[in-house]
């Protein structure tokens, strides 16, 4: 049998490790782009605590499978699996990182930034090159880049095709972290742990509400942020937090996740 298009490690610490296994340069193919979309299905059904998203070392991932490119009718296929995957890793209610070592393209840039952090080894570059194809970003990139970025450096990006080495990824806010290439797993998988060692409920509505209220207005995004606060109490872990709280003070809390 031949190996997993997307390997899966679900570790002890809580941590779900998914890491990218299409040969050399990870292209996402339409076959890729559905294990995705059912990895990330199976982590939604049953979350571990925290997950990262990692690829080659030299090639996080190239992008789309350029082999696959046709006509326009190709092209519509090709668009809706990567919605379909990249939602699904954005819709994951557990905090998502990105550990991204070397090329980021097209699609790979996509699926890091459809992920909740990106942490960039010294290495790493980030590209929204399809333009250089005649074409544009059709895995989210025009939507999630410029709401990472801002309209204008999105568009730069994205119109001459330039890549963005870690530097500059980190200093427009698409990186958030960078470190050593040697150092970025285990800088991935210690954020990580710490997560699932946390609220992890709670991190779900924050994050919901942080992504809900991103998408709509000001004004509704708030009405949002009340119903999860509200919905927050009633986990186990906030009756837990706040007795912790006031019996041994900040940061004790051991949560159960329920
Ligand atoms: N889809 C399909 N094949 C791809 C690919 C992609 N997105 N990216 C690279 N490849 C193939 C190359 O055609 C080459 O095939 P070959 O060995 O049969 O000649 C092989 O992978 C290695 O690529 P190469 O360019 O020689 O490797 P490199 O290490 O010099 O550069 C990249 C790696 C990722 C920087 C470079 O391949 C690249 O820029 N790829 C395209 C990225 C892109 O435009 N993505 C957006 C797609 S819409």
């Amino acid at each position: 049998m031949s190996e997993p298009l997307v390997l899966v490690d679900r570790r002890d610490d809580g941590v779900a490790v998914v890491t990218l296994n299409n040969g050399k340069v990870n292209a996402l193919s339409g076959a890729v782009t559905a294990a995705i979309a059912e990895v990330a299905a199976d982590l939604t059904a049953d979350p571990p605590g925290a997950v990262v998203i990692t690829g080659g070392e030299k090639i996080f991932a190239a992008g789309a499978d350029i082999s696959e490119f046709g006509g326009a009718e190709e092209a519509k296929g090709i668009t809706a699996g990567f919605h379909a995957a990249l939602d699904a890793v954005a819709a994951i209610p557990r905090f998502v990182i990105a550990a991204v070592s070397g090329y980021a393209l097209g699609g790979g840039c996509e699926l890091s930034l459809a992920c909740d952090y990106r942490i960039a080894g010294e290495r790493a570059v980030f590209g929204q090159p399809e333009i250089l194809l005649g074409t544009i970003p059709g895995g989210g990139g025009t939507q999630r880049l410029a709401r990472l970025v801002g309209p204008s450096k999105a568009k730069e990006m994205s119109i001459t095709g330039r890549q963005v080495k870690a530097e500059e990824a980190f200093r427009i806010g698409l990186a958030d972290e960078i470190v050593p290439n040697e150092e970025l797993h285990d800088r991935a998988l210690a954020l990580a742990a710490e997560c699932a060692r946390g609220a992890v409920l709670a991190q779900m509505y924050a994050k919901q509400a942080i992504d809900r209220g991103l998408s709509t207005s000001l004004e509704a995004g708030l009405q949002i942020e009340q119903e999860l606060f509200t919905e927050s109490f009633t986990t186990e872990d906030s009756q837990i937090g706040v007795k912790s709280f006031l019996e041994h003070g900040p940061g004790k809390a051991e949560f159960t996740g329920t």
